[in-house]
Parts: structure tokens; sequence; C-alpha cells
């Protein structure tokens, strides 16, 4: 059975052999200027170029990346999401059109991972009032075999509110038991493995859409999805990938439900890549979105046994997960920084059931509780919550 590395490997070697450079895999923090707080998409790095700059290696690039999406944090532990995950990507500066790339795209997932083109579907811009429907890569679809579903917002792809955009293509692969059925949007059985976006526009402030004289194409494909897809695992975290986390976190902390592990897994492993990127936990931005993550760790672990504790994660298990994204970084400091904010957190909620002992706070709480423990004491609400409520609890951070 085909394994992540191999995965990787197949993907690289079949955009280079068909004359993309390969370029190496950044950081989480996106280069200045970018409207994103993390790299969110293979194609961050690449912005100034996408934007017209000449890449030094020339105009057909490809790579692999590492990710990081937080609008997707409450689905983490369902089958498909995770915090921190790897994007292969093909580039091609105002090189060849959008066609190719998809052309390239069905013949890799049918004849380099050998999925069979009846569990694929795809989607394509369908049009709005300012922008046609996406005529030619529908016609290449079409003329490729493979059943097409237009949709508006869901294949209209912008890199923030303002700067590159445009009509994107999205293949889904089959995962359900039964024969394919229905389509992408009314089936969530179809899974989104691989998005090819047509760099067509710029927009500006005034929301106005200027067309780039010479466009671009840029591919990102979930390596983790896709993997779930060729090694048929009920879910991303059943993947070779994640052995080393599904074998080792129950015998730290004693039985884990499904989701508890499955959270762990991937918030601890996302917290390890951010600090291996130099991001410290704090109150706003990275760091707050960072702290977020080891905090909900640890709600998730202490919600069974306060006494667990973040010390019992083996600097092994760290190490592996910064080798795996090449970060130089010594496991030993990134685990002291995890117990770090383990500690901070302590205290915290130390504090915070001390306050909340208090008479006044034994009852249901108002809007002015609330409004009180934050501005006098610091507790925010969700802190709060999780002190005073069982569901709170149950929730964690
Ligand atoms: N930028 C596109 C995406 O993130 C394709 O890489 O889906």
């Amino acid at each position: 059975m085909i394994t992540t590395d191999q995965t990787v490997q197949t993907f690289l070697d079949y955009f280079r052999e068909r004359g993309h450079e390969l370029i190496p895999g950044g950081s989480l923090i996106p280069p200045p200027g970018d409207p994103v707080l993390f790299t969110s998409s293979g194609m961050h790095p690449l912005t100034p170029y996408l934007m017209g700059r000449p890449h030094p290696l020339g105009r057909r690039l490809t790579g692999s990346q590492r990710c990081l999406r937080t609008t997707d944090l409450d689905e983490v532990g369902d089958d498909t999401h995770l915090t921190v995950f790897e994007m292969l990507g093909s580039w091609s500066l105002r090189d060849y059109d959008g066609p190719q790339s998809l052309r390239w795209g069905f013949e890799l997932l049918r004849d380099g991972f050998g999925i069979d083109p009846s569990r694929m579907h795809v989607t394509v811009f369908g049009g709005d009032d300012r922008v046609e429907p996406d005529h030619e890569s529908w016609r290449a679809w079409e003329e490729l075999g493979l059943p097409v579903e237009p949709t508006v917002d869901e294949n209209w792809w912008s890199n923030g509110p303002t700067g590159l955009c445009g009509p994107d293509s999205e293949i889904f692969v089959w995962t359900g038991r039964d024969l394919p059925q229905a389509t992408p949007t009314t089936d969530d059985r179809w899974v989104e493995v691989w998005n090819h976006v047509m760099m067509r526009y710029l927009r500006h402030g005034d929301g106005s859409l200027e067309p780039m004289r010479r466009p671009c194409v840029d591919t990102g494909l979930g390596l983790e999805r896709l993997v779930r897809i060729l090694r048929n695992t009920q879910s991303v975290f059943e993947i070779d990938l994640f052995d080393p986390w599904r074998t080792t976190l129950p015998g730290l902390w004693g039985p884990l439900d499904g989701r508890s592990l499955r959270v762990l897994s991937d918030h601890l492993r996302s917290s390890i890549v951010i600090l291996g990127d130099g991001v410290t936990p704090s109150p706003s931005g990275r760091g707050h979105i960072l702290r977020r993550l080891i905090r909900r760790s640890l709600t998730t672990l202490w919600r069974d046994d306060p006494t667990r504790t973040l010390s019992d994660l083996p600097i092994e298990l760290v190490d592996h997960t910064l080798e795996h994204f090449r970060q130089p970084v010594p496991g030993q400091y990134v685990h002291a920084l995890l117990l770090e904010e383990e500690h901070k957190f302590d205290l915290l909620l130390q504090r915070g059931r001390k306050i909340l002992s208090h008479r006044r706070f034994s009852g249901t709480l108002a809007e002015d509780d609330y409004r009180y423990l934050h501005d006098t004491h610091g507790l925010p609400r969700d802190l709060v919550v999780y002190l005073t409520t069982e569901a709170g609890v149950d929730r964690g951070l």
C-alpha cells in the first residue's frame, strides 16, 4: 500500500517529468505583505511571483508546503479536517493554460495513483453577474469524460479580500462504500482532493476586478486526504503519518475516546509545528491561535483526568514531527515551551476557580458577571463557561 512519502514522491516526480522545478517547502509564516495570518495554501510563498515577478527557477514549479487552516478548527476530529496539513502544488507562472493543468491532474490521479475515473467528479465556476462561467475548464472536463457540477461561490478562489483571485475547478473522489451517487455539493462522501485555480484577476480595494494580462494556474492537492483515499482508511487520522500518534498517546494517558485521540493528535502536532516555525503563545495574532490549540489539547486531556500532563509527551514524538517538516529546532526546546504554556494555563485556571468560588458567582451568571470577570479579572467568557458548567467542561476550550 502506498505510503505518505511515496505519494509525495509520485506527485513531485510526475510534475518534474513535465518540466516543473522543485521549490522547497517554506514556513507557516507567509511573506511580508500577504494578507493571511498563516500560510493556508501552497501558493502563499509564491504570491509575488504569481503577481508578476519572474521566479528564479522558471515558469513551471512544483512542491509540497505545510499549511494551517483555522476556519476548520471546530471540524477537527471529523474524517477529513486537520489544522496543519500539507498541500502538494503545481504552478504555471504565465506558462501553460488551465485545461493543460486539468488534463495533467486527471492523468496523475488515474494513471499515477490508480483512481478509477468512475469515482471522480469535478466542479467548475458556473458564472455570476460579473464573470462568465469557466467555459474552458468545463469543456476540458467534458472532453475527459468526467461529470461536472457548476457552482458559484465554491468555485471562486481568492487570496484574501484583495489581490489574486479567479475561478477554480475542484476534483472530488468518491469515498462511499456504495456506487458513486449524487454530486459534490449534495453528498459529502465526495471528498475534495485537488483544486485548480485559474488566477485571472486582481481584486482592488473598491471590489473591482482587473484581468491579468497573462494568467497563472495555481493548484493545491491535500496530501493527507489523498493518502486516506489511496489507503482506503476511515479518516485522515488512520494514515501512516499518524501511526506514532495513534499508538503512543493511549499508552501515555490511558484510554482516550476516538474524538479526543483525533483532537489531541491534531492539536499537539500542529502546536509543535507552529512552535517549530518560531511562534510563541500570546494573547493575539498567531500566538493566540497557538495558545488556543494548546489549551484545547489540555482541556481535552483534563476532561477525564486532571492529573494528565504534557510532560509525559515523549521527545521522540516532538522530534518526529519537526523532522517530518524539516524544522531545524531542538525537540527539547519545543517541549519546554509546551510545558511552560501548560503551567501558565494551570495557574490561570486555579486563579479563575478561586475567583468563581465567591458567593456572588454561585448561581447562573448574568451578562454583567461575565463583563466584570473579563474586565476586572481578565477571565474570558469561554474560560468562565468552561469552569462553571458541565457543558463547558464537555466542550473544552
Ligand atoms: N490556492 C488554492 C487552494 O488553496 C489552490 O492551491 O485551494
